[in-house]
């Protein structure tokens, strides 16, 4: 698998490409499936998501699968009650305060449903595609729970932080502990890499990274020895350092980073990502033009995984994805 291969830094075929959230309602087949099924009973059906899983790697030929899945559903096993609300996202009824009950007995069995997924999705896919397992870091999930759906200005994040440091890190060290047994669970049912999504930790000072992040991460890594790992944030560039050093096998690179000038200083440590994902709103020339002003920055190392700085938007052309997938394999083949 040529992108368990470039996790490792070793030579590849060509460079290996998948794209964040490339199963999604930028595609027709996900919509009308969508028109019939919600959010949650997808999630939670194993034969619809290995359906959606393959079908959505097979369109724009990926080198990989993610399981269809959400970084939230992990919070039902906490106690939270989880609810996708058309047009409006995520929401969770019963956001976390300091007097917020854990239940006494976890039953991480009641996840075994993206397990199933994983078996059944690994079985389909062809066998040099690697199928990648995922979660929402701590804090990224932590924030959700905090203030009870997506949030512009994380206020009540920085408030618990502050007024509730012991709360909050009981919060994390809950979410930590679920994740480890998630992801092992993940692994043991077929994911040959895992993914750890901590979309939001770039809102943190170094400071704060370093006393509500870094410690929950590492425990994590340290868990998951056997699979590959990449770590995944956007506006990190002030913390991709302390990133790297909590044990990721790759490191996720946003758009805002250049590759040039940040590889180096990260040793070279293998990276996945910088396109814009806007860039696919564009006509296919800038598209390409972006890409090998992206690839001329890796120049052909290896060790680097193509892939978008954030996930796809809903309003991308699937063609455009496709085009941009075929580019990338023909312009690094060797
Ligand atoms: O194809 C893939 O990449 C796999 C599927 C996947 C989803 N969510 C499906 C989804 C993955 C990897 C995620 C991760 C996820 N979920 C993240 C981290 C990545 C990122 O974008 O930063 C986050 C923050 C979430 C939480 C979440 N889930 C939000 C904020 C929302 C609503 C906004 C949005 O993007 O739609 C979701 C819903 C969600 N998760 C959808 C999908 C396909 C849309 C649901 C729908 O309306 O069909």
């Amino acid at each position: 698998m040529i992108l368990i291969d470039a996790c490792y830094k070793k030579p590849t075929s060509h460079t290996p490409v998948w794209l964040m959230r490339q199963a999604g309602r930028y595609m027709k087949e996900y919509r009308d499936l969508r028109a019939k099924v919600s959010f949650l009973e997808l999630c939670k059906s194993p034969e619809l998501v290995c359906e959606t899983t393959v079908f959505a790697c097979e369109t724009i030929k990926a080198d990989a699968a993610i399981i269809f899945a959400d970084i939230l559903l992990i919070t039902e096993i906490l106690g939270f009650q989880l609810e996708f609300a058309k047009n409006h996202g995520p929401i969770i009824h019963n956001p976390f305060t300091p007097s917020h009950t854990f239940p006494t007995h976890i039953e991480h069995e009641a996840l075994h449903y993206v397990g199933h997924a994983l078996s059944a999705t690994r079985k389909e896919l062809p066998k040099h595609k690697a199928l990648i397992g995922f979660a929402g870091a701590p804090f990224t999930v932590a924030t959700y729970c905090i203030e009870g759906g997506k949030s512009k200005d994380f206020a009540k994040v920085f408030a618990l932080m502050k007024d509730h440091p012991d709360a909050f890190h009981g919060l994390l060290s809950q979410i930590t502990d679920a994740t480890i047994s998630y992801l092992q669970m993940q692994t043991q049912h077929g994911a040959d890499c895992i993914q750890l999504f901590d979309s939001w930790v770039g809102l943190l000072s170094p400071e704060q990274y370093q006393e509500f992040v870094a410690p929950y991460v590492k425990r994590i890594f340290n868990q998951i020895q056997n699979k590959p790992t990449i770590y995944f944030g956007t506006k990190t560039k002030h913390l991709l350092q302390t990133m790297v050093q909590t044990g990721p096998t790759v490191i996720g690179l946003d758009s805002d980073v250049s590759i040039k000038t940040m590889w180096p200083e990260l040793s070279y440590h293998p990276i996945q990502g910088n396109l814009d994902p806007l860039i696919l709103l564009e006509d296919q020339s800038t598209i390409f033009k972006e890409t090998d002003r992206i690839l001329a920055e890796v120049g052909q190392r290896d060790g680097y995984i193509f892939n978008l700085g954030h996930g796809i938007v809903p309003q991308t052309p699937v063609e455009n994805v496709i085009a941009l997938i075929q580019y990338v394999h023909e312009k690094t083949a060797k």
